[in-house]
């Protein structure tokens, strides 16, 4: 990444002088992915590689959802997010009173939150979740019936894939709700060789035109590993430019579809954040002992 090279330069520095790891979604741009990320995934490897990691000082190149689960798992680092504006239209969708108002209304049963929630929404949750083992999360459970919350496209999808009942919550994606199964077929009638990956934050009849549905992770090793012709991730638009950068032989139908949030984290401000130590993830400690207990449920799992 030849034109941001002395920002680059200076955050490997910084890093090694802060005893630092650098954590990036695969949503973050591909000077940041490629560039300076030390740990790179989907928010389920993210939360498990934080929770094995021996650095001083972590820096969550994502949202500020990603950030506290971090701090959940390392209570006792310094976790950093480079802009603590970087939020989720999921994770502003619900409150702990709404869970606890949905408690009230289903006696009994569990509630099962997908991770892009503040700390204070995990809090009330029996165990959390990401789209890469809903499913898996939900079956472990052995009940009939789970409250999924806030997404309420995810709690189809999992409702479609498992016999356990789903009461969902009505969050969406602001990015993922704007794709259409319209769109996917417009691109197929283009592109007759396209194939279609679609994560679970997307409306029904995306995945219903999707060949396959799953987390950025899957996409990912799904691409790496059938290396389709041309390719369609019905997702945020950096992934495709990050393997684009690794898979020059196939091609991206790729329209430009930005999460904003993930989008506020830029190279100068991880080199500000490691310069300053700051902003830092601080959670109220009855609040973070309460979410951690579903966000470790979640990762024994497996
Ligand atoms: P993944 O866990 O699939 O990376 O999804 C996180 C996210 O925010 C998707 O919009
Ligand atoms: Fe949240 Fe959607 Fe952005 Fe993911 S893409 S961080 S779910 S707003």
């Amino acid at each position: 990444w030849p034109g941001y090279a002395p920002e680059i330069d200076a955050i490997r520095a910084l890093k090694r002088e802060r005893n630092a790891v650098v954590l990036a979604h695969n949503y973050q741009a591909p000077e940041i992915f490629h560039g300076v990320a030390d740990i790179q995934g989907d928010s389920l490897a993210l939360a498990r590689q934080a929770a094995d990691c021996d650095a001083d000082v972590l820096v969550v190149a994502g949202v500020h959802f990603m950030a506290e689960t971090a701090k959940l798992v390392n209570p006792d680092k310094t976790v950093l997010i480079p802009d603590l504006r970087a939020g989720c239209s999921l994770a502003e969708s619900i409150t702990a009173e709404d869970v606890r108002a949905l408690r009230a209304a289903h006696p009994g049963v569990p509630v099962v939150t997908y991770v892009n929630t503040s700390a204070a929404v995990k809090a009330e949750s029996d165990i959390c979740c990401t789209s890469g083992n809903a499913v898996a999360v939900v079956e472990s459970l052995g009940v009939p019936r789970v409250i999924v919350l806030p997404d309420g496209y995810l709690a189809h999808h999992v409702a479609r894939n498992t016999a356990v009942e789903v009461i969902p919550w009505t969050g969406t994606c602001e990015v993922h709700a704007r794709f259409t199964g319209a769109e996917v077929e417009t691109f197929r009638a283009r592109f007759p060789s396209l194939t279609v990956l679609a994560h679970p934050e997307c409306p029904p009849d995306v995945l219903d035109a999707a060949d396959h549905v799953g987390s950025t992770a899957q996409m990912i090793a799904y691409v790496r590993r059938e290396r389709p012709e041309r390719v369609f991730l019905v997702t945020e638009c950096s992934m495709s430019d990050n393997i684009a950068a690794e898979l020059p032989d196939v091609a991206f139908v790729k329209p430009c579809t930005v999460c904003p949030h993930m989008k506020r984290i830029t190279l100068p401000r991880i080199r500000h954040a490691l310069e300053m130590l700051a902003p830092r993830v601080e959670l109220d400690p009855d609040i973070a002992e309460r979410a951690r207990r579903p966000v470790e449920r979640m990762l024994a799992v497996g």
